[in-house]
């Protein structure tokens, strides 16, 4: 009852901001993104009628009791599933630094959700492990694929019909990301508690909601067109909309910072300048940019020389999860 798996980051092109069902994690609009090649977890779990209660374990240490209550109560939907009342021990590996700018929650609940459900013999296809990872953070049902993924929605208030499903892969349209690093501290406003409180309070959401559900029409236009201009200009876009709901929220709040705004300016400079370059920001202060491979390495300079640029992370398309073998 041992299995140990692997999965990547993504980055959202057209974000999943707001849930309609806060338990089954279930997305008020539908979502677009791209498996990262660079930042992973990699999860085993281990099942033993020997354990009085779950062990979790981060980078070799032993997790505090409110983080492994997150593990537990995800394991807990397993449980349900398979009826067999056993804990477990888990040991994570994040290799996505703090730093990074990137989520680990997706890359970590994709692993945690593909090696438990293997751990406890559920065989579940892509499918299913998409909507168990799903019900560990949102966004992590997406890192079960590689390459562009989309996450529907789903019409269905028991969530069978809310998963993430591959578009295309990341081989045939390689795009570059660069996550530009501005501030390593940890957000004042979790993405859950920001998405509780924009849904509850921001006038601009149900705008959001149709806006989003337009956005992702267009970008999965221009992906199967491999028109990177419209894909950008989408990207961008959604991304300012996305972050317009939470000024209108009460309180209000944001999540960029002073050197956020220097950079979207820069990366508006830019493209005047004919560089083909967009950004887009997650629910904290660094900013990702998207551009083409032939253009990366002189925008990854450009950012470097701003002098409030802490790094720049230069990331492709990657894999979805896969199975490692118990030794590793
Ligand atoms: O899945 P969560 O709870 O980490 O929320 C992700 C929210 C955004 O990163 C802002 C957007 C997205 O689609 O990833």
């Amino acid at each position: 009852m041992k299995a140990t798996a692997r999965a990547f980051t993504n980055i959202a092109l057209i974000k999943y901001w707001g849930k309609r069902n806060e338990s089954l994690f279930l997305p008020m609009n539908s979502s677009l993104s791209i498996t990262l090649d660079k930042f992973y977890t990699t999860t085993s779990v281990q099942f033993c009628e020997c354990l009085t209660k779950d062990v979790v374990f981060l980078n070799h240490s032993l997790m505090d009791e409110k983080e492994t209550r997150k593990i537990t109560s995800f394991l807990d939907r397993l449980r349900e599933i398979s009826g067999k009342r056993v804990n477990a021990i888990v040991n994570t590996m994040n290799k996505v630094p703090i730093s990074a700018g990137l989520a680990s929650s997706a890359s970590g609940f994709a692993a945690l959700a593909a090696a438990a459900a293997k751990a406890m013999n559920l065989n579940l296809d892509k499918k299913g492990l998409s909507q168990l990872a799903r019900q560990g953070s949102g966004s992590a049902c997406r890192s079960i694929y590689g390459g562009y993924v989309e996450w529907q929605r789903g019409e269905m208030e028991d969530g069978t019909d809310s998963y993430a499903s591959p578009i295309m892969d990341g081989q045939d349209w390689n795009l570059s990301i660069l996550s530009v690093i501005l501030s390593s501290e940890p957000k004042k406003v979790s993405s859950r508690d920001g998405m509780k409180r924009t849904v509850e309070s921001s006038p601009f959401y149900s705008n959001w909601v149709a806006e989003a559900e337009k956005d992702l029409q267009t970008a999965k236009n221009a992906i199967s067109k491999r028109d990177f201009e419209m894909l950008g200009k989408v990207v961008e876009a959604n991304a300012l909309k996305m972050h317009a709901t939470t000024l209108g929220a009460d309180p209000p709040f944001m999540y960029w910072q002073g050197t956020t705004y220097h950079v979207m300016q820069k990366v508006q400079e830019l493209r005047q300048s004919g560089i083909q370059a967009y950004f887009t920001i997650d629910a904290g202060p660094n900013v990702k940019i998207l551009c083409q491979p032939e253009d990366e390495q002189y925008i990854r300079k450009e950012m470097l020389d701003l002098p409030f640029v802490q790094d720049v992370h230069l990331c492709h398309p990657g894999p979805g999860v896969t199975y490692l073998s118990n030794s590793k």
